[in-house]
């Protein structure tokens, strides 16, 4: 039997095809486009999703030489699909990513209060967050609002139409902040700001739950005549977790890709009092705290595309190792505002202490510093216990520079691991757990090895002093009105 992971981003679908005995086959990818405008608004065709996966599928299918036992998912989390009675999609989704919904955040942080927020969900409202995009839709949109039947989140608008079951998990759920993650269900206080009731909401699943089997008119597609089961999946932090092996409590996976995440796994709920990380269920029927810098990768690739043009990261690392570490030089990474710990959508990036004898790659080496900064300040404010083990994934991974500057900003040693898939070999991973009536942890333990592992350097005590000065460079900016 194989087993399919999809995971459902935001700039392509991502399918994996993976043997019973968790090799992965193959993969294959789909791109769609992602609206975003000058607003910060951000939004994708919930149609554009379904199609390209069904191509994706299409063409994993007929590269399996063994029958496909179960599907999975991973998706793009927080998103927002309404769907009419008859099932139509009413409004282009908005994403994760959009920054539209600042007043409705100011609503519910300040007018119901950050108490009530974090005493009926969790969480305090990010931008990002599902329940402030409803409660846009409701006050600027207030006809098509009127037509809504359902609404859901990316991933499981690709389940709906695979499956017909109206379904969702707790790890995507718990970023809708309309659910009271502490108790697994869904919030009636919450839902009732919004204007919604349990009728309007998917029915609550593990993980690694079956809901479904794929549709007759599918399999057609397909070209197969045997069954197929439905797995919900999770989010893709969530299930990206579970590709990388981070299902123990203590372990803590660095994924470095256009957002930089800090996921820590935990046996038990860890209300976080300030609200400023996530506290979220995750996909293998236990919970996570997670902190989501937004702009990691992402402001390398800005720099390298818009202001280098044409040099590439990996060709100035040999100059960027001959800088003085010491160098006076600092980047905040705020290039579309902050989410974790800040909390910050108007603050914006910046270099701090340029000088006459900076070259390019002295600003390259501030960015992976000011990166590294920010990911500490995630893990910082986490306040876990014990001594975690640190794994690093992603793009930035594979940089050995930037792993090192990791691990001494952070002062620990940080573990590299064979699997590179994330998502879409954790959702691979749900689909085959759930087939086989078999642990998610285990078997994801079991498939993730450590190869290697960067050990904090002599730079390390120097890093110490340069990240306290790093913190003290945003309170001060923060109020200037640019
Ligand atoms: C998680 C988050 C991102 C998105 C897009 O909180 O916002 O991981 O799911 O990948």
């Amino acid at each position: 039997m194989n087993y399919i992971g999809i995971d459902l981003g935001t700039s392509s679908v991502k399918g994996l095809l993976m043997s019973s005995t968790l090799e992965v086959i193959c993969t294959y990818s789909q791109d769609y486009p992602n609206n975003v405008d000058n607003r910060g608004w951000s939004d994708q065709n919930p149609e554009d999703w379904y199609n390209k996966s069904l191509i994706v599928l299409k063409e994993l299918i007929n590269k399996s030489t063994d029958q496909v036992a179960a599907i999975s998912f991973s998706g793009q989390m927080h998103g927002m699909v309404t769907l009419d009675e008859q099932d139509n999609v009413i409004r282009p989704a908005i994403l994760w990513n959009d920054q539209r919904t600042v007043a409705e955040c100011d609503y519910l942080n300040n007018q119901l209060g950050t108490k009530f927020m974090i005493e009926n969900t969790g969480n305090i409202a990010l931008t990002g967050y599902t329940a402030p995009k409803v409660l846009w839709m409701k006050n600027n949109e207030p006809e098509l609002f009127s037509k809504v039947s359902k609404v859901m989140l990316p991933k499981d608008y690709l389940a709906y139409k695979l499956s017909g079951v109206f379904a969702t998990d707790y790890s995507d759920a718990s970023g809708t902040l309309y659910l009271d993650v502490k108790n697994k269900r869904w919030s009636t206080p919450m839902l009732e700001v919004l204007g919604l009731d349990e009728s309007n909401v998917p029915k609550l699943y593990n993980s690694f739950d079956k809901v479904g089997m794929l549709v007759t008119e599918i399999k057609q597609y397909l070209g197969i005549d045997y069954d197929i089961d439905i797995v919900i999946g999770g989010g893709d932090q969530a299930v990206g977790s579970v590709g990388t092996g981070t299902v123990q409590s203590g372990d803590v996976n660095i994924s470095l890709g256009t957002s930089g995440v800090v996921f820590a796994a935990t046996d038990d709920y860890k209300e976080d009092e300030r609200g400023t990380l996530h506290s979220f269920c995750d996909a293998t029927g236990k919970f996570h705290k997670m902190g989501v810098a937004l702009n990691s990768g992402g402001s390398m690739n800005w720099w390298t595309s818009n202001v280098l043009h044409s040099k590439e990261f990996d060709t100035m690392e040999a100059e960027m190792n001959q800088l003085d570490p010491n160098e006076k030089l600092y980047f905040l990474p705020y290039l579309i505002g902050e989410r974790s710990p800040i909390n910050d959508s108007d603050i914006r990036g910046s270099f701090l202490g340029l000088s006459l004898h900076h070259s390019d790659a002295h600003l390259t080496r501030a960015i992976v510093e000011g990166v590294s900064f920010s990911i500490r300040q995630i893990y910082d404010g986490m306040m876990l216990s014990g001594d975690p083990q640190f794994k690093i994934t992603g793009g930035g991974a594979n940089n050995k520079l930037w792993v090192q500057i990791i691990a001494d900003v952070l002062n620990k040693p940080i573990n590299l691991i064979n699997a590179s898939e994330g998502p879409a070999f954790g959702a691979a991973i749900l689909a085959c757990a759930s087939h086989t009536n078999t642990d998610v942890s285990n078997l994801a333990t079991n498939a993730v090895q450590i190869v290697d592992t960067v050990y904090p350097s002599v730079n390390s005590s120097l890093y110490q002093d340069k990240y306290e000065k790093w913190l003290q460079i945003y309170p001060v900016l923060k109020d200037i009105e640019l």
